[in-house]
């Protein structure tokens, strides 16, 4: 059996009787030759898989490769206290928030808290920011909510997917979104959040801020610095100082003993900071299957919800960025801009970001977020749960409402549809069954599609007609056994895939175990005689080029495939 995942095509000469290769030499020449050469067939042209979920971005160099892989260590390896992790901290590595998947969205929730006058939100006397550590290295300086703070709110992680593509958005392709004073008076503003990157020298021009709930950053590089200094307590050079605990210097100075900044940075100046931004910034988008087409996505538009959550987005055409995101059309369904989000709003100002303003979240990778909102207030059930409630969310007040009561208005089998696409967002392709692996039930499933023949982008086989012509052919075929998670055997020794074979229908599958029949134990054994030996190579043999019993992998004719099963399963059966 060979598997063609780790060695090219080479069948089972090997276990040839030299003496039968003397004798069989000129019938198997021309099936070695075929055999190369089918074992070479290309992929369509173009034609690529979409990284899965929390896979690097495709096209990049081998150093940027190495610089995603250094960086996605470091993301989950915990910073010691000797290192400089604490006083105060929410946590001790950047990924156990940051978990499904790595460097993506999280069910942990951190707690902002202050005060309200008049629906105006101010810091905590004494405090110097509104981020709660809920860690310490030591009792003598862990951090408290005080019990009389009028507003405590929390804000559930959010995701670094493809964070270098979102960055490579030219400031002025989300400011042309902006409609502040709602001047087409749709009921619809959102305002973009300029700020300044904590990396850039004084006198800087502000930069359209993009990531965080409130649009508070508009540089992976600041992010990281930001959240190193304030989840894990780790100083860095954008950063360089602790958050003592409730404001308080005499406490903070019992339990920090590490010299800041605490990252320390090698001979080239690249620290953990550095690091930790490759990995984010050579992140792949989330994939989207189907990838366009689906009427859900129509409705989608047509209640408004792409006022706000807009698909795509081209990134920059700078020649100082890396060749794998400049120029990339990317689709986020987000607008990077501020909204007020009526009800639900947290009472936190955040930079320039109001108390009722949240930033429109991307939607991509959306199947896989559990919980949804900022306050994580959509958590467990089914998708189709957590979405609807998700929407009936920017109900009351809000500038989603009107789309809200839009989609409320939807016929149920318009609701249908408008979540079936919602679904499409983080969907690998050929994943039928949504569970992120592409094993043996989606090739079942994929089965079902090959004999179905026509497709649309509506239809569930949609998931596995990569190239969108509306049929799952041979092409997807091919392209499913790239995503395969399983071995790929070709136990017939044909140079195909033993899965392609039985899509494709060149060999049967009488008990669907994935397993070509003729590969079963003794299938060579054309007289039934519980022997494969010379009687079944004689009858090939006469039978060859015709479509009789010789025909031991039942293609339609008698060919070197089948005179190799014959000398693959030589011997007594078992
Ligand atoms: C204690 C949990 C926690 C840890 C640890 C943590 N984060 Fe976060 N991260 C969050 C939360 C919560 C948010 C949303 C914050 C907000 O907008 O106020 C977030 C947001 C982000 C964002 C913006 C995401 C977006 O979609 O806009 C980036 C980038 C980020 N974190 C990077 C990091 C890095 C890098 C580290 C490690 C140095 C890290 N985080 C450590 C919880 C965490
Ligand atoms: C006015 C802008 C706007 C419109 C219109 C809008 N959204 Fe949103 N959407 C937002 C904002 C802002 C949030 C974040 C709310 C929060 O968590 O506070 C959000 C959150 C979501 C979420 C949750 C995502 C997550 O990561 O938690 C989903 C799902 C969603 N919207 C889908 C839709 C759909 C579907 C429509 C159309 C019916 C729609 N939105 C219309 C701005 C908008």
């Amino acid at each position: 059996m060979t598997n063609l995942r780790s060695s090219s095509p080479d069948f089972a000469l090997s276990r040839l009787v030299p003496l039968l290769l003397s004798l069989l030499l000129p019938l198997l020449l021309p099936l070695l030759l075929s055999l190369l050469l089918v074992g070479n067939h290309a992929l369509a042209d173009g034609l690529e898989l979409q990284p899965r979920m929390g896979a690097r971005l495709s096209g990049l160099t081998v150093s940027e490769v190495e610089r995603f892989l250094t960086g996605k260590a470091l993301y989950s390896m915990p910073i010691p206290i000797e290192s400089g992790l604490g006083p105060i901290m929410n946590k001790s590595n950047c990924g156990s928030c940051h978990s499904n998947p790595l460097g993506g969205w999280g069910p942990i929730t951190v707690t902002r808290f202050g005060m309200e006058k008049k629906g105006v939100f101010s810091l905590y006397p004494g405090e110097t920011q509104s981020l709660a550590q809920s860690l310490a290295n030591s009792i003598f300086c862990a951090e408290i909510v005080p019990p009389d703070a009028t507003v405590v709110a929390v804000r559930v992680t959010n995701s670094s997917l493809a964070f270098g593509l979102v960055e490579a958005i030219p400031d002025a392709q989300v400011s042309a979104n902006a409609d502040e004073f709602d001047a087409d008076g749709d009921g619809v503003s959102g305002r973009v959040h300029w700020v300044t990157p904590l990396e850039a020298p004084t006198g800087s021009p502000l930069r359209a801020g993009r990531f965080g709930w409130k649009a508070q950053i508009a540089t992976v590089i600041s992010f990281s610095s930001d959240a190193a200094r304030n989840e894990m307590g780790f100083t860095n050079r954008f950063t360089p100082e602790e958050n003592p605990p409730n404001g308080d210097d005499a406490r903070m100075a019992i339990c920090d003993d590490v010299a800041d900044p605490e990252d320390v940075v090698d001979t080239n100046g690249i620290g953990f900071i550095d690091r930790v931004t490759d990995f984010q910034r050579f992140l792949a988008p989330p994939p989207q299957t189907p990838k366009s087409g689906m009427d859900g996505e129509a409705l989608f538009d047509q209640i408004g919800c792409s006022k706000c959550h807009i698909a795509q987005f081209t990134t920059s055409t700078d020649p100082s960025l890396e060749d794998a995101i400049r120029s990339k059309v990317i689709r986020p369904y987000c607008d990077f801009l501020l909204h007020d989000v009526g009800l639900i709003a947290d009472g936190v100002s955040h930079g320039n970001a109001s108390e009722a303003e949240m930033r429109t979240p991307t939607l991509w990778g959306l199947r896989r977020r559990d919980p949804m909102l900022h306050n994580a207030s959509v958590a467990g059930g089914s998708f189709t749960a957590r979405a609807t409630a998700a929407i009936a969310a920017h109900g009351p007040f809000g500038e989603g409402s009107a789309s809200a009561l839009a989609f409320a208005n939807l016929s149920a089998v318009e609701k249908v549809k408008l979540v079936k696409f919602l679904d499409s967002l983080g969907r690998a392709e050929f994943d039928f069954d949504g569970d992120n692996i592409v094993d043996i039930l989606d090739f079942f499933a994929l089965q079902t599609c090959v004999a179905q023949g026509f497709t649309n982008p509506n239809d569930d086989c949609a998931i596995a007609d990569v190239d969108q012509n509306g049929t799952v052919d041979a092409t997807d075929v091919d392209l499913f056994v790239t995503a395969f998670d399983g071995d790929i055997l070709d136990c017939n020794d044909n140079g195909f895939a033993d899965l392609r074979d039985i899509a494709l229908g060149s060999s049967q599958d009488a008990n669907n175990d994935g397993v070509p029949d003729e590969c079963l134990p003794c299938a060579a054994d054309t007289n039934a005689d519980d022997q494969v030996n010379g009687i079944d190579l004689a009858f090939v043999l006469a039978d060859w080029g015709g479509s009789g019993g010789g025909d031991v992998n039942h293609n339609g004719v008698v060919d070197g495939v089948d005179l190799a099963i014959v000398l693959a399963g030589w011997g007594a059966c078992p």
